[in-house]
Formats: structure tokens, C-alpha cells, sequence
């Protein structure tokens, strides 16, 4: 392959000329000195489908005093996340801010680096590997059927959101160190969502947010950084201590971590990458599994007829009180469920990248530096791709239709919850699994009825989240 310095000289300054004589994309209209900043932060996902629906595909809109390209048609992705990824880098703002807390990990790594970590950390995420967490999150979702029927038993309400939190927090402690960090998961918890809600503050901020600033909120973030920093940090250290006695590896994520080797250079990971990994995959495994969980299980509640279609098929397929993983493909509508609630609230709502050097999109220029943000809750909702948008419609996911969709050439990227390309999610296995696992165990104990005069909005923050969280009222399933 050539490098990039291996390029005939010449050819770039006539590309790059070429390039600068396009149309620069359709800008919604924005006006003093703000732009559209207070919109991109009190409703950025009605800014980002109004400027679709009104502008087209490849949209430019001002935010302050930078200009933002958002794009949602398939192919436009695909080149983005595909076919031209070398031009476009994960050197945006918010991915910048997140390295404060993720420093070098999977997510927030870029070039060699990144492509070393992901090849070790790989085999890591395959079926056969991940199989094996089946029992952990079996054995929690049992646990939460457990409350659940005690509060249906009382006719109680209960968060259902904040309680998909603390299942997968529990798995992604048991999966990944062993350990039920339910013990330490208030603690961990309320860290985690301290830097999960300033990570919010600063990357909706106005101007760039100076985070040494000595201000209560940085202060409250760096000492929950520097919590989770520590419960990171002892679990490294015991395991490493553990070794050196001769005890036998855990066979969990940071077990298959340690014991992984670079295949071209046999080394192994050090505590500072073993720490920035750790770290991705406890934030990047629980909060998105979480959500995914709550829309699907908001949907069902607004939707009994599905719900109840669901149950039933769970109960001719499953034998026992959790499904053994054999049992699960025999659950399609589940898995039509799942995927069309990520169709619908996709947890990674919107990604972004950086052009690196000027380039075309779909017959516009877009500018080295610029900022380009692929919405998935919108690419998702695109109406060239999907009849009926905004439905809860599962059997679009069906064989049948998936098929049909194909033949009337709806590009593959036209659904993407997990992203495409190279930076494609590692844990999408998992997730699914997880979910699966999860929604069988939970949907036959009991009753989910949503409170009455309480809408229920998204959130868009670093996930998508149900606003102030999902109340439901719980009894017993007749
Ligand atoms: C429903 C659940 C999940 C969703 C919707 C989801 C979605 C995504 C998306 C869209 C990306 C790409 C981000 C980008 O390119 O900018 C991503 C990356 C990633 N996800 Fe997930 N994810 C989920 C669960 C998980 C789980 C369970 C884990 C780990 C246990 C995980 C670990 C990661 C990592 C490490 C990356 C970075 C991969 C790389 O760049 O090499 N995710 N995820």
C-alpha cells in the first residue's frame, strides 16, 4: 500500500483546487453571534431533523463562530465511517473532553495505537469468549426479576430506567474484573455519573471549557475521575499481584486483557493501558446497554399487544427461569424488538468525526477542520429508508422484510446502532447478548405500565437517555 508521503507530489494541490471550487452545503439559516448554539444545546435533536427535513442530506449549520456539517443519507456515511476514513479523525470536541477521563482506550485512541489495542483487545469480544458471561448476566437479571415481583406483588412504581442502570453496572463489574461492584457501586455509580453529567456540562458549554478552572463543578469531576481512577487502579493491582503469586487468571474481560499479546511483537499491555481500557469498557458497556434496555422496555409498555406477543413467544422457548444462550435464537420477535427500539432511540445517538483535509460529500465541499456529525436518530428515521418513520413497528426487522428492503436497494448503513467500519462497536456481541439475556428473564415476571399524564421524552446527552428517568407503575402479569 503507499504511505501518504509516497503521493506524487503535485496531485494533491489539483485535488485540493478542484475540491475548492464545490458548493459548500446548505446552511440553516442562523443569525446573531451565538448561531444556532442555544438550540444545539436545549434541542439538538429537533435541530438536527429540522435542518434534514428542511435542507436536505448534507446540512451546515453555525454554532458561535464554527461552522458544523451534519449528514444523513447512508452512502454519506459509509464514506465518511468506510471508504474515506483516513481523512476523517474522532478529533472532535467531545472525544477531545473525553479523553480526560478515558485517556488512550479503544474509544478515544486514534492511528497505530489504536489499531494495536484493538487487535489485542479483539479476542477478547469474540462469541465463544463472550459466551461465557452468559451465567454473570443470567444470574443479575434473575436478581432484579426478584425486586421487580416484590414491587409488583405491592403494585409499586420503580425508575426502571435507574434500575436497567444498575443491572448493567452489575454485569459490567462481574464481566470485566469479577467482582459485583454492587458493593462498591453506589460509590462507583455516583462517580460515574458525576463525570457523565459534567461531561455533558462542558461539551454543551458555549465557548470551550477550561477544565482546570478550580471551580466547584471541576473540582466535584476530578475527584470523581480520581474515585473511579482508584477502584480501577486496586483491581489492576490485585490482579497483577494475584499473578505473581502463581493463582490462576479470572476468566473475565480484564483476565483475557492482561493475557493478551501483540501478535507482531508478543508484548502486553501495560497498567496505564490496561486502566484507559478498563475504564472505556465499564463507561462504553454499561450506560448504552442501559438505555437500549429502557426504550425497549418503554416501547413494550406502550405497546401491550406486542408485549404480550413477546411473553409468549419467551414462554413457548424458554424452559427455564433464564433462557440458556441455544434458547435465544429461537426468539426472533424479541430480536425485532430490540433492534427496532435501537432503530428508534439509537443509545449513541449522534457520532462525529473531523475532516482532515478538504473533501466532497455528496457534491459539497467540505472543508479541512470541519466538524462532521453523523445523527443516528436521525439517519434512522430518514423517510427515503424507511416507511412510516416514526412507527414502533417490529416486523420491519423480520427476514421478510429485511429482504425486501435490500431489493429496493435501502443502503446497509441506512440502520447502524453500533456504528460501521473499523471503529464499528467491539461490544456489539455482548450488548445484544446482554439485552437478550436480560428481556427474557425480566418481560415474564411482571406487568410494566407507564404512568399516566407523564410523556416520555429523550434525553440526548453522551447517550440517549429517558428524561428524569422512566417511571412505571409494576404488578403482577394475568
Ligand atoms: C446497546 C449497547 C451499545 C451501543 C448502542 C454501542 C454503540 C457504539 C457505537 C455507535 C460506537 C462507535 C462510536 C464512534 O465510532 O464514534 C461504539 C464503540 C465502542 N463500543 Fe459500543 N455500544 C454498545 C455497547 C458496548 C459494550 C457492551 C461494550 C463493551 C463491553 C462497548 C464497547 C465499545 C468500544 C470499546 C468502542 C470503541 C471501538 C473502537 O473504536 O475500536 N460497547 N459503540
Amino acid at each position: 500500500m503507499l504511505s501518504a508521503t509516497a503521493v506524487p507530489q503535485a496531485a494533491v494541490p489539483t485535488q485540493r483546487r478542484d475540491l475548492r471550487t464545490l458548493p459548500n452545503p446548505p446552511a440553516v439559516p442562523a443569525s446573531g453571534l451565538l448561531g444556532l448554539l442555544s438550540e444545539m444545546r436545549d434541542d439538538p435533536i429537533g435541530l438536527f431533523s429540522r435542518a434534514h427535513r428542511e435542507h436536505g442530506d448534507v446540512v451546515s449549520m453555525r454554532m458561535f463562530n464554527q461552522h458544523i456539517v451534519t449528514i444523513a443519507n447512508p452512502e454519506h456515511w459509509q464514506h465518511v465511517l468506510v471508504s474515506h476514513r483516513e481523512q476523517y479523525a474522532k478529533r472532535t470536541r467531545g472525544y477531545e473532553k473525553l479523553k480526560l477521563f478515558l485517556g488512550d482506550g479503544l474509544v478515544t485512541s486514534e492511528g497505530a495505537h489504536w489499531r494495536r489495542q484493538r487487535r489485542i483487545a479483539q479476542p477478547a469480544f469474540n462469541r465463544k469468549r463472550i459466551a461465557t458471561f452468559a451465567a454473570s448476566m443470567g444470574a443479575a437479571s434473575l436478581d432484579m426479576r426478584a425486586i421487580w415481583q416484590q414491587s409488583a406483588a405491592r403494585g409499586e412504581e420503580r425508575d426502571i430506567a435507574a434500575d436497567m442502570m444498575k443491572l448493567t453496572l452489575r454485569i459490567a463489574g462481574e464481566t470485566l474484573f469479577s467482582l459485583n461492584i454492587s458493593d462498591e457501586a453506589a460509590e462507583v455509580g455516583a462517580a460515574l455519573g458525576v463525570v457523565l453529567h459534567a461531561f455533558d456540562r462542558i461539551t454543551t458549554a458555549p465557548v470551550p471549557f477550561p477544565e482546570r478552572w478550580p471551580t466547584a463543578a471541576n473540582r466535584k469531576m476530578r475527584k470523581a475521575i480520581a474515585t473511579l481512577n482508584k477502584v480501577v487502579e486496586d483491581i489492576i493491582a490485585q490482579r497483577r499481584a494475584a499473578d505473581a503469586r502463581g493463582e490462576a487468571s479470572q476468566e473475565d474481560l480484564l483476565g483475557a486483557l492482561m493475557a493478551a499479546r501483540d501478535e507482531d511483537t508478543g508484548e502486553a499491555m501495560d497498567d496505564k493501558q490496561l486502566r484507559d481500557e478498563v475504564m472505556t469498557m465499564l463507561l462504553a458497556g454499561h450506560e448504552t446497554t442501559a438505555n437500549a434496555l429502557a426504550w425497549t422496555l418503554h416501547l413494550l409498555s406502550t405497546h401491550p399487544e406486542i408485549a404480550q406477543a413477546v411473553v409468549a413467544e419467551i414462554e413457548a422457548n424458554v424452559a427455564g427461569e433464564v433462557p440458556q444462550l441455544s434458547e435465544l435464537c429461537k426468539l426472533p420477535l424479541l430480536d425485532q424488538v430490540m433492534n427496532e427500539s435501537m432503530r428508534l432511540f439509537p443509545p449513541v445517538w449522534i457520532i462525529g468525526r473531523r475532516a482532515e483535509q478538504d473533501d466532497e460529500i455528496g457534491g459539497f465541499l467540505i472543508k479541512k477542520g470541519t466538524y462532521v456529525y453523523m445523527p443516528a436518530y436521525v439517519l434512522h428515521r430518514h423517510p427515503d429508508n424507511w416507511r412510516e418513520p416514526e412507527r414502533f413497528d417490529p416486523s420491519r426487522f423480520s427476514a421478510e422484510r429485511v429482504a425486501e428492503r435490500k431489493e429496493q436497494g435501502v443502503h446497509r448503513f441506512a440502520f447502524l446502532p453500533f456504528s460501521g467500519g473499523q471503529r464499528k462497536c467491539i461490544g456489539d456481541q455482548f450488548a445484544r447478548m446482554e439485552t437478550a439475556l436480560a428481556l427474557a428473564t425480566l418481560l415474564p415476571a411482571v406487568q410494566l405500565t407507564p404512568l399516566a399524564g407523564r410523556p416520555v421524552v429523550p434525553d440526548p446527552q453522551l447517550t440517549l437517555r429517558p428524561l428524569g428517568g422512566l417511571p412505571m407503575r409494576l404488578s403482577e402479569r394475568t
